[in-house]
C-alpha cells in the first residue's frame, strides 16, 4: 500500500468506527423537549421503567393538553435504547373511579410484571384534589400496553400513601416505596405474590421525603428522595443500608444543595446491567405546573459506589445499554 491507499484506509476505518459507535451510543438531553416516534412530547411524568423482554417500557403520567380534562391518563412508550421511545398508547384512560370529586389527582403510575399470574399490574397515587384521601390504586391488563382495568384503591399497610416508587430487587422481588404524612416517614414495603395487594413491611425510614426510589447497587441499597416542596424543586438527599430492611445511614445531598437537584425531582434510579459495566441512572421531574404538559425530563447516570451517590450538572450524554456505559460529553 502507497502513502496515499493508507490514509484513505485509515481515514474510512475512522469513519466506520465512529459510525458504529454512533449507532450504539445514543445521546440524552437533559431538560430539553424529548420527542416519540410520532414527533409528540413525550408524556411520562413521575413515571417509572419496566424492563420486560428486552424492551423499556416508560409509563408516566400523561398530560396532554387536548386530554379529556373529566378523565386522568397514563401514557406507554416502548425503548430498546432509551433514547428513542415508540407510543404504545394512553394505556389508562380512567374517569372519577371513586366519586374523588373535581380535580381529583392521578399520579406517579408504576408498572410491575407478575410473572405468576402473567398480568401487568399499574400502581398510581390516588388522590382527591385536596390530597386528602391518600390512596394507592391499581389496574391490571394481560398485555404491557394496555388497556388496564381499574380494580381498586387501598391505603397500603393502613397508612396514607401519596408519592410512590417502585423497586425490583436482583432476586426479582418487587416492593413499593410510599410517603406517609402523619407518621413523618416513607416506608418500603413488599407486594403480595400476585402483586395485588401490599403485603409486607420491610423499612420504614425516618424522614419525611417524597419522590422516593431505590436501587441495589454493589451489595449496598441506596434510597433518594425529595423534600417536600410540591412542584417546587429541592435538594434531593440519599441514605444507604446494607439490608432493605437498614439501617439506613444519615441522608446527604446528590448535588450541591444550590444546585437545588438542577431544578428537578427524583422519579426512579434505573439500573442498567450491560455486558462491561452497571449503569445507574436518574430519572427525574423537572415540573412546570402551569404547563405541566410541558414538563421536562432530567435523566443523568449517576456517579456511584462505596455509599457515595452523586448527581452530576446536566450535559448532554451517551447511553449504550448493550455494554451498560454512559459517557457524559
Ligand atoms: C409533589 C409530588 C408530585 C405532586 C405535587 C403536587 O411533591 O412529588 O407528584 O403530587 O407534589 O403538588
Amino acid at each position: 500500500m502507497n502513502k496515499f491507499s493508507v490514509r484513505i484506509f485509515l481515514y474510512l476505518f475512522v469513519l466506520m468506527v465512529a459510525k458504529s459507535a454512533n449507532a450504539a451510543s445514543q445521546q440524552v438531553l437533559p431538560g430539553e423537549v424529548w420527542r416519540d416516534n410520532r414527533g409528540q412530547q413525550i408524556q411520562a411524568h413521575g413515571g417509572g421503567i419496566l424492563h420486560w423482554k428486552d424492551t423499556y417500557y416508560w409509563v408516566g403520567e400523561d398530560r396532554t393538553q387536548s386530554n379529556d380534562p373529566e378523565k386522568r391518563y397514563v401514557a406507554c412508550y416502548a425503548s430498546k435504547d432509551l433514547v428513542h421511545w415508540i407510543f404504545r398508547g394512553q394505556i389508562l384512560a380512567l374517569a372519577d373511579p371513586e366519586h374523588l370529586g373535581p380535580n381529583w389527582v392521578l399520579e406517579r403510575p408504576k408498572l410491575f410484571h407478575n410473572s405468576r399470574t402473567g398480568k401487568f399490574v399499574l400502581y398510581f397515587h390516588l388522590d382527591d384534589g385536596h390530597y386528602k384521601l391518600a390512596r394507592v390504586g391499581i389496574a391490571v391488563s394481560e398485555r404491557i400496553d394496555g388497556n388496564y382495568t381499574y380494580v381498586k384503591s387501598f391505603r397500603p399497610l393502613d397508612q396514607e400513601s401519596r408519592d410512590i416508587g417502585q423497586f425490583i430487587d436482583d432476586d426479582g422481588a418487587a416492593y413499593l416505596i410510599f410517603e406517609s404524612r402523619p407518621t413523618k416517614g416513607f416506608f418500603i414495603a413488599k407486594l403480595s405474590d400476585d402483586y395485588m395487594a401490599v403485603d409486607k413491611q420491610i423499612s420504614f425510614i425516618n424522614a419525611p421525603l417524597e419522590g422516593g426510589a431505590l436501587v441495589h447497587y454493589n451489595g449496598l441499597y441506596y434510597v433518594l428522595g425529595s423534600h417536600m416542596t410540591g412542584w417546587r424543586p429541592n435538594p434531593n438527599v440519599y441514605a444507604t443500608a446494607p439490608s432493605l430492611s437498614g439501617p439506613w445511614t444519615e441522608f446527604k445531598g446528590i448535588a450541591p444543595a444550590e444546585a437545588n437537584t438542577y431544578q428537578a425531582q427524583s422519579a426512579m434510579l434505573l439500573k442498567i446491567i450491560g455486558s462491561k459495566e452497571t449503569s445507574v441512572i436518574f430519572m427525574g421531574d423537572i415540573w412546570k405546573p402551569r404547563t405541566i404538559w410541558d414538563s421536562r425530563y432530567l435523566w443523568m447516570p449517576m456517579e456511584i459506589g462505596n455509599g457515595e451517590l452523586h448527581l452530576p450538572p446536566p450535559r448532554p450524554w451517551l447511553m449504550n445499554v448493550e455494554t451498560g456505559s454512559t459517557t457524559i460529553k
